[in-house]
């Protein structure tokens, strides 16, 4: 189906490429209001769009508190808008009118203490604002309905990898296309975001050409996918995508949705590269978490962590290729020394990498040829403290996690004092990074069947907060 509409594709394209021009007017129309008029003379239909306003962050007012739900990048770019079409649903959005009130009164609580609930245990410290969350959280599960097109066709469309790096990605198509979750809606009138169950991972496999670097043909895929569902339903058009999400693992999600240029720059994208450099935009995309599973399944070793206080021998841990831009640098300074810091390009043979990482107290988690590393997640499962070192990296589910209560960051220039760094961490401080570790574990943990708090719920959360960001009409 999609290689029959292939042919006019280029039409599409410019005819995106007009809609974006519209976007970036009524843009500057905000801020610069000097030399529109004839713009708007000349597109009278335009007049009537009316604008997304991103919410600003709950409780601004309780200095502190004022993160909440949200992160410092949403709360400090608030005032960007976008574009619409049209009127959506307005006893959809008076719903979400109400459930942001909400959060907005849940997450001025000033209490930080351990929530217990239905049998929820929430430990209070690695939240921004738990009972912002909280609240956030079971209104998600009372109200989020996703409408997911059936448009397109095995094997791209509607199935991911479930067996390799990129799992994150097919276990998501898989959950929400078939899993028994309460999220799910097939009357797309009553949904709240619109899903395009498409793999890039897949793309890479049936339309790449190796070792061409040719990435075209993914994006025409994307293209093509966009067009067939904006002209098949209102929806797209309504929102101009705002209102729509993709999931992808692979290196190369964010390249590939360049294939619309509304998907890339408006509508919600939720991948493992979250390289804030290349156009990943916390405000609207998601950070997706990258869980390496082989043949389908957790590593064994890491699913029974040693008990908490039983010794690990060594200070920290990496065994990796030197892919892109930062573990050269971690080699260069760290491979083959004769120090608490072992650093590995090939691990020998008579070593085993999760005993290892069992056995350490701090794991490295430098970027490779992406920003994501499946190594973060490995960690938090080890119990072993993540230490990242990357650039541009928006960590997974940072608006509402603190990632300072179960990991260290390390900035790339201070590799060389990694030794220093991690030796100066107290004993107190290391057994409160250890129990940050042990509560957030649910959050990365995928389940079938799905589980309240794993990450598929964790992911799902995401993309409401995003919706939730978003005032259409
Ligand atoms: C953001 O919007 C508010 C009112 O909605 C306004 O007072 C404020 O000056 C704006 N900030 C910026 C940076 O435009
Ligand atoms: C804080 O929350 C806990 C648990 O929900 C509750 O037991 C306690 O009374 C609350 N404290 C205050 C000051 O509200
Ligand atoms: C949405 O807009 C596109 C391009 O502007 C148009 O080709 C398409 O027919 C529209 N879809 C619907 C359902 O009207
Ligand atoms: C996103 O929008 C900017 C202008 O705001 C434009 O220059 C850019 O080409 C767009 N990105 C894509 C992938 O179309
Ligand atoms: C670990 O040891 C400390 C004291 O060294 C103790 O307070 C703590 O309860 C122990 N934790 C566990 C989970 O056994
Ligand atoms: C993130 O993006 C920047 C800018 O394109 C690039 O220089 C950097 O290498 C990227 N990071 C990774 C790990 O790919």
């Amino acid at each position: 189906m999609m290689k029959s509409d292939k042919v006019s594709v280029s039409i599409v394209l410019s005819a995106v490429f007009v809609a974006s021009i519209v976007i970036v007017f009524v843009l500057g129309c905000v801020s610069d209001k000097s030399g529109i008029g004839s713009f708007y003379v000349n597109s009278e239909k335009e007049i009537k769009i009316p604008v997304v306003q991103l919410i600003t962050t709950p409780a601004r007012t309780h200095i502190g508190e004022s993160r909440a739900v949200l992160s410092s990048e949403f709360s400090s770019k608030f005032n960007s808008t976008a574009i619409v079409t049209k009127r959506k649903n307005n006893k959809l959005e008076q719903v979400l009118a109400n459930v942001r009130a909400a959060i907005r009164k849940a997450a001025s609580i000033k209490n930080k203490s351990v929530i217990f609930k239905n049998n929820d245990l929430l430990s209070g410290q690695i939240y921004r604002n738990p009972n912002a969350f909280y609240r956030s959280y079971e209104e998600m599960e009372r109200r989020f309905k996703v409408y997911v097109y059936e448009e397109g066709e095995l094997p791209i469309v509607h199935d991911g990898p479930c067996k390799d790096i990129y799992t994150s990605e097919g276990r998501f198509i898989h959950e929400m296309e078939q899993g028994n979750n309460r999220f799910r809606t097939r009357n797309p009138e009553a949904a709240h975001v619109y899903f395009m169950p498409f793999s890039v991972t897949w793309m890479v496999k049936y339309l790449y050409q190796p070792n061409t670097y040719n990435v075209t043909p993914l994006k025409e895929f994307v293209s093509d996918y966009v067009r067939i569902i904006s002209r098949k339903h209102s929806f797209w058009n309504k929102t101009q995508g705002a209102d729509h999400f993709m999931v992808s693992c692979h290196d190369w999600g964010p390249v590939t949705s360049q294939g619309n240029a509304l998907l890339y720059n408006t509508s919600i994208r939720v991948l493992c590269n979250a390289n804030s450099s290349e156009g990943f935009n916390p405000k609207k995309d998601v950070s997706l978490p990258e869980i390496h599973l082989y043949g389908g399944k957790v590593p064994s070793k890491l699913l029974h962590p040693p008990p908490f206080n039983s010794s690990r021998p060594h200070l920290a841990f990496f065994a990796g290729g030197v892919h892109g831009p930062i573990r050269p640098i971690l080699l260069e300074h760290w491979k083959d020394r004769v120090s608490d810091i072992s650093v590995y390009e090939y691990l020998p043979k008579d070593l085993d990498y999760y005993d290892f990482m069992l056995q350490s107290r701090f794991c490295l988690c430098p970027s490779g040829y992406e920003v994501a590393s499946p190594r973060i997640v490995e960690a938090i499962y080890a119990e072993c403290i993540p230490v990242i070192l990357s650039d541009h990296y928006v960590l997974p589910f940072s608006d509402v996690l603190r990632w300072e209560a179960f990991s260290i960051q390390v900035d790339v220039s201070e590799i060389p004092r990694l030794k220093e760094i991690l030796m100066s961490v107290s004993e107190d401080e290391y057994t409160r990074l250890k129990e940050g570790l042990r509560a957030v574990r649910r959050h990365f943990v995928l389940n079938k069947p799905v589980k309240r708090f794993d990450v598929f719920h964790m992911i799902l959360h995401s993309v409401w907060l995003r919706r939730l960001n978003l005032r259409v009409g």
